[in-house]
Protein backbone atom coordinates (compact mmCIF):
# COMPACT_ATOMS: atom_id res chain seq x y z
CA UNK A 1 0.00 0.00 0.00
CA UNK A 2 1.09 3.81 -0.90
CA UNK A 3 0.58 6.42 1.39
CA UNK A 4 1.45 9.77 0.39
CA UNK A 5 0.70 13.75 0.90
CA UNK A 6 -1.08 14.96 -2.12
CA UNK A 7 -0.78 18.31 -2.45
CA UNK A 8 -3.36 19.04 0.91
CA UNK A 9 -4.62 15.67 0.47
CA UNK A 10 -3.65 12.32 2.22
CA UNK A 11 -3.82 9.29 -0.38
CA UNK A 12 -3.60 5.78 -0.38
CA UNK A 13 -3.65 3.37 -3.25
CA UNK A 14 -2.33 -0.09 -3.81
CA UNK A 15 -1.26 0.80 -7.25
CA UNK A 16 1.91 -0.87 -8.74
CA UNK A 17 4.48 0.43 -6.71
CA UNK A 18 6.60 0.15 -9.77
CA UNK A 19 4.45 2.26 -12.02
CA UNK A 20 5.26 5.65 -12.92
CA UNK A 21 4.44 8.48 -10.47
CA UNK A 22 3.13 10.32 -13.88
CA UNK A 23 0.70 8.02 -14.18
CA UNK A 24 0.04 7.71 -10.34
CA UNK A 25 -1.28 11.01 -10.25
CA UNK A 26 -2.97 11.61 -13.29
CA UNK A 27 -5.33 8.00 -12.55
CA UNK A 28 -5.56 7.58 -8.81
CA UNK A 29 -5.07 10.86 -7.89
CA UNK A 30 -6.99 13.18 -10.78
CA UNK A 31 -4.24 14.98 -10.89
CA UNK A 32 -4.35 16.36 -15.17
CA UNK A 33 -1.91 18.98 -14.38
CA UNK A 34 0.71 16.67 -14.35
CA UNK A 35 1.40 16.46 -18.03
CA UNK A 36 2.78 13.81 -19.78
CA UNK A 37 5.18 14.93 -22.79
CA UNK A 38 8.27 12.65 -23.67
CA UNK A 39 7.87 10.47 -21.02
CA UNK A 40 11.44 9.84 -20.79
CA UNK A 41 13.11 12.52 -18.57
CA UNK A 42 13.49 15.25 -21.47
CA UNK A 43 10.68 17.57 -21.91
CA UNK A 44 10.59 18.48 -18.07
CA UNK A 45 6.10 19.27 -18.74
CA UNK A 46 5.96 16.17 -15.71
CA UNK A 47 7.80 18.35 -13.25
CA UNK A 48 6.84 18.11 -9.16
CA UNK A 49 7.80 18.98 -6.13
CA UNK A 50 8.80 16.00 -3.84
CA UNK A 51 9.66 16.72 -0.41
CA UNK A 52 10.31 20.72 -2.49
CA UNK A 53 12.62 19.28 -5.01
CA UNK A 54 12.04 19.03 -8.53
CA UNK A 55 11.86 16.08 -9.67
CA UNK A 56 10.54 14.23 -13.78
CA UNK A 57 7.64 12.26 -12.08
CA UNK A 58 7.56 10.09 -15.59
CA UNK A 59 10.97 8.29 -14.53
CA UNK A 60 10.16 8.63 -10.82
CA UNK A 61 8.49 4.96 -9.31
CA UNK A 62 5.52 5.22 -7.50
CA UNK A 63 7.27 3.33 -4.31
CA UNK A 64 9.72 5.99 -4.42
CA UNK A 65 6.66 8.70 -3.66
CA UNK A 66 5.67 6.60 -0.48
CA UNK A 67 5.60 8.42 2.27
CA UNK A 68 6.22 11.97 1.05
CA UNK A 69 4.22 15.65 -0.60
CA UNK A 70 3.88 15.70 -3.48
CA UNK A 71 3.18 18.78 -4.99
CA UNK A 72 1.69 19.61 -8.35
CA UNK A 73 0.07 22.41 -10.03
CA UNK A 74 -2.86 21.82 -9.15
CA UNK A 75 -2.07 22.63 -5.61
CA UNK A 76 -0.32 25.69 -6.51
CA UNK A 77 -2.57 28.13 -5.19
CA UNK A 78 -2.06 26.56 -1.38
CA UNK A 79 0.97 27.00 -1.61
CA UNK A 80 2.87 30.50 -0.27
CA UNK A 81 5.30 30.84 -2.87
CA UNK A 82 3.42 28.69 -5.76
CA UNK A 83 0.68 31.47 -5.58
CA UNK A 84 2.87 34.35 -6.00
CA UNK A 85 4.56 32.13 -9.21
CA UNK A 86 0.65 31.72 -10.32
CA UNK A 87 0.19 35.23 -10.27
CA UNK A 88 2.98 36.33 -11.84
CA UNK A 89 2.37 33.87 -15.20
CA UNK A 90 -0.96 35.40 -15.14
CA UNK A 91 0.14 38.75 -15.15
CA UNK A 92 2.68 38.34 -17.64
CA UNK A 93 0.35 36.00 -19.91
CA UNK A 94 2.91 33.86 -19.90
CA UNK A 95 1.60 30.73 -21.39
CA UNK A 96 0.41 30.19 -24.86
CA UNK A 97 -0.92 27.08 -25.31
CA UNK A 98 -0.15 25.92 -21.95
CA UNK A 99 1.00 22.66 -22.65
CA UNK A 100 4.37 23.32 -20.73
CA UNK A 101 3.52 25.21 -18.01
CA UNK A 102 2.62 23.18 -15.39
CA UNK A 103 6.23 21.51 -14.92
CA UNK A 104 7.74 25.23 -15.48
CA UNK A 105 5.57 26.60 -12.65
CA UNK A 106 6.53 23.44 -10.40
CA UNK A 107 10.28 24.19 -11.48
CA UNK A 108 10.51 27.61 -10.33
CA UNK A 109 8.77 27.18 -7.38
CA UNK A 110 11.21 24.77 -6.16
CA UNK A 111 13.86 27.29 -6.89
CA UNK A 112 12.72 30.24 -5.55
CA UNK A 113 11.67 27.86 -2.47
CA UNK A 114 15.52 27.29 -1.79
CA UNK A 115 16.76 30.13 -3.46
CA UNK A 116 14.76 33.54 -3.85
CA UNK A 117 17.91 35.42 -4.66
CA UNK A 118 18.28 33.48 -7.64
CA UNK A 119 20.76 34.78 -10.52
CA UNK A 120 19.12 35.32 -13.73
CA UNK A 121 21.69 32.79 -15.00
CA UNK A 122 20.57 29.92 -12.33
CA UNK A 123 16.70 30.75 -13.29
CA UNK A 124 17.71 30.30 -17.11
CA UNK A 125 19.63 26.89 -15.76
CA UNK A 126 16.34 25.80 -14.42
CA UNK A 127 14.61 26.55 -17.28
CA UNK A 128 17.08 24.89 -20.00
CA UNK A 129 15.17 21.49 -18.29
CA UNK A 130 12.22 22.69 -20.11
CA UNK A 131 10.91 22.32 -23.29
CA UNK A 132 8.31 25.00 -24.97
CA UNK A 133 6.81 24.13 -28.42
CA UNK A 134 5.07 27.81 -28.05
CA UNK A 135 8.18 29.67 -28.10
CA UNK A 136 7.41 31.28 -24.91
CA UNK A 137 10.29 31.47 -23.05
CA UNK A 138 10.96 35.36 -23.12
CA UNK A 139 7.38 35.76 -21.48
CA UNK A 140 7.93 32.89 -19.02
CA UNK A 141 11.46 34.38 -17.88
CA UNK A 142 9.84 37.65 -17.24
CA UNK A 143 7.10 36.05 -15.37
CA UNK A 144 9.90 34.10 -13.01
CA UNK A 145 11.52 37.88 -12.30
CA UNK A 146 8.55 39.12 -11.38
CA UNK A 147 7.96 36.57 -9.32
CA UNK A 148 11.28 36.72 -7.75
CA UNK A 149 10.57 40.37 -7.33
CA UNK A 150 7.23 40.32 -5.60
CA UNK A 151 8.48 37.47 -3.31
CA UNK A 152 11.57 39.47 -2.24
CA UNK A 153 9.46 42.66 -1.67
CA UNK A 154 7.06 40.56 0.40
CA UNK A 155 10.17 39.59 2.58
CA UNK A 156 10.82 42.62 3.53
CA UNK A 157 7.52 43.79 4.78
CA UNK A 158 7.40 44.19 8.43
S1 LIG B 1 7.06 13.74 -19.66
FE1 LIG B 1 8.47 13.66 -18.03
S2 LIG B 1 10.21 14.75 -18.73
FE2 LIG B 1 8.88 14.68 -20.46
S1 LIG C 1 3.23 27.50 -23.89
FE1 LIG C 1 2.86 25.93 -25.38
S2 LIG C 1 4.44 24.46 -25.04
FE2 LIG C 1 4.96 26.13 -23.74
Amino acid sequence: MIKLQHNLAKRSSDADPQGDLLHFLRDACADASVRFGCGSGHCGACTVLIDGQAQNACTTPVWSGDGRHIQTAQGLADDEIGRVVLAAFVDEQAAQCGYCISGILMRITGLLKHNPGATEAQIKDSLSRHLCRCGAHARILRAVLLAQKNIQHANTLP
